[in-house]
């Protein structure tokens, strides 16, 4: 029985919902909560051909058995998550810590018309860094001033550490990538907060020896949307060329993207203490790659790009997405 955080080892989009969706399933979770910034994050999961998106709920919806938190460490906004709730149906197992600070209408405006927000950093839009900046001055609404809210409260850390002693399976849910968080990022070019390993503890509540695992997920080429550097970017032609145009979940923007970096994911296996790394969209560097559950199968060069991670590294990869749906994954954890 384990507590495991999952974190982005890039810039964000790396594939975190998918994996915390198949592990839901999986591993029976009981408890996934999310931590990170707000709602600036997409996290996209597919499953029987549908697709879902979650930006408030955790990626583990899908899953009837799984409890559904969101840590006081995170920005809610309420007209959002009331809406994912009716999608996943989870009103009964859906729980916000009342120390969630609120994202109001004018956070959401300061963040589109802000030039330096809108332009220069290039964020989401979504109301994240307004938010948080009023709640360091103490001025922001939190979940518990938030009539409709009422009935989703309950104490975040309270139920998380009762469900460490009780040996269940819990997942962390954390969001953005290692190189975007607002301490280890590009300054300016960084979301609102620090969203590394030890963050997401904080945010949810939990202590550092609390954590069994801790899984940096990179996706099988880097990719960033909005301003900042990019270690070798490529064009948008030659990106397209190689099937690495992404759109943005939340804002549609289009992705820069890049060769996979050893030297970003050895510093975010640091950062970020990592037990074990998680590699996704191997079908898109190697097509032969689609679909496929053992590792056995992978041609040579797919496992030798796996392979040449681990040794660079000194961590196992331990699950690799080969498709969209959540159920396309090499599941190499009984090896470690
Ligand atoms: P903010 O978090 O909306 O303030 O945006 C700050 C920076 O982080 C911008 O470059 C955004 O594009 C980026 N960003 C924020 N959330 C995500 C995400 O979930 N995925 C990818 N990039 C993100
Ligand atoms: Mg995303």
């Amino acid at each position: 029985m384990t507590c495991t955080v999952i974190v982005g080892g890039f810039y964000g989009d790396e594939g975190k919902g998918k994996l915390i969706a198949y592990l839901a399933q999986k591993d029976k979770i009981s408890i996934a909560v999310r931590g990170g910034v707000g709602p600036n994050a997409g996290h996209t999961f597919a499953f029987n051909g549908k697709k879902y998106k979650v930006r408030m709920l955790p990626s583990a919806g899908l899953n009837m058995g799984t409890r559904l938190f969101i840590g006081p460490g995170v920005l809610v906004d309420p007209v959002i998550l009331q809406a994912e709730i009716k999608i996943f149906d989870s009103q009964d197992r859906t729980f916000v810590d009342p120390n969630c600070a609120i994202i109001e209408k004018k956070h959401v405006e300061k963040d589109s018309s802000l030039d330096h927000l809108a332009h220069k950093v290039g964020t989401t839009g979504t109301g994240t860094g307004p938010a948080n900046a009023d709640r360091a001055l103490r001025i922001a609404k939190i979940a518990r001033d938030v009539p409709e809210l009422a009935v989703y409260l309950e104490d975040v850390s309270d139920a998380i550490n009762r469900a460490i002693e009780n040996s269940e399976n819990i997942l962390a849910e954390g969001t953005q990538g290692t190189y975007l968080s607002l301490y280890h990022g590009n300054y300016p070019y960084v979301t609102s907060k620090d969203v590394t390993a030890s963050a997401i503890c904080s945010d949810v509540g939990i202590g550092p020896k609390s954590v069994d695992e801790v899984l940096v997920v990179f996706k099988s080429y880097v990719t960033r949307v909005g301003q900042g550097p990019l270690n070798e970017e490529l064009s948008s032609d030659e990106a397209g060329n190689r099937g690495w145009q992404e759109f943005g979940s939340v804002t549609g923007r289009q992705r820069r993207a890049a060769p996979f970096d050893l030297n970003l994911a050895k510093k975010a296996i640091k950062i970020n203490s990592a037990s074990q790394l998680a590699v996704t969209k191997l079908d898109i560097l190697y097509p032969e790659c689609a679909g496929l559950k053992e590792y056995a199968n992978l041609p040579d060069k797919a496992k030798q790009f796996i392979e040449n991670i681990e040794n660079q590294t000194g961590k196992p990869v331990t699950l690799i997405g080969t498709g969209e749906d959540l159920n396309e994954v090499i599941d190499r954890r009984d090896q470690i």
